[in-house]
């Protein structure tokens, strides 16, 4: 049994949860994080010191914790309507998110337009 298919046995056996390692890239900062997922994107950089605005505490409110997806765009689900209704209030283009709504599935890299 190879490694993968393995890992995957031990998560159906004993309900290991099972979260591969990938990295957010942040090509202005010149920074990599290194993440397992499960966290967005606005917490993700506020636990590796990496200052986003934000004023709603994520709640999808305020809007200011906006992030352009550079690369990685199509692995993200898709926006919720709470992240659309924002999105087309602030007039976002298509490859910009909201860090508070949106949670990095594989390897990204993003921006912002003040870093
Ligand atoms: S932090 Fe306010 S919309 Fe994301």
């Amino acid at each position: 049994m190879n490694t993968y298919r393995y890992v995957f046995y031990l998560k159906a056996v004993n309900g290991i949860q099972f979260m591969p390692k990938f990295k957010i890239h942040l090509p202005r900062l010149d920074k990599t994080i290194e993440t397992e997922g499960n966290k967005t994107l606005l917490s993700l950089l506020h636990q590796n010191d990496i200052p986003l605005a934000s004023s709603c505490n994520g709640d999808a409110v305020c809007g200011w914790c906006k992030v352009q997806i550079i690369r990685g765009l199509e692995s993200l689900h898709p926006p919720t309507n709470r992240e659309l209704h924002l999105k087309k209030r602030h007039l976002f283009k298509d490859n910009e998110r909201l860090a508070c709504q949106t949670q990095a599935e594989q390897e990204l890299s993003i921006t912002t337009t003040y870093w």
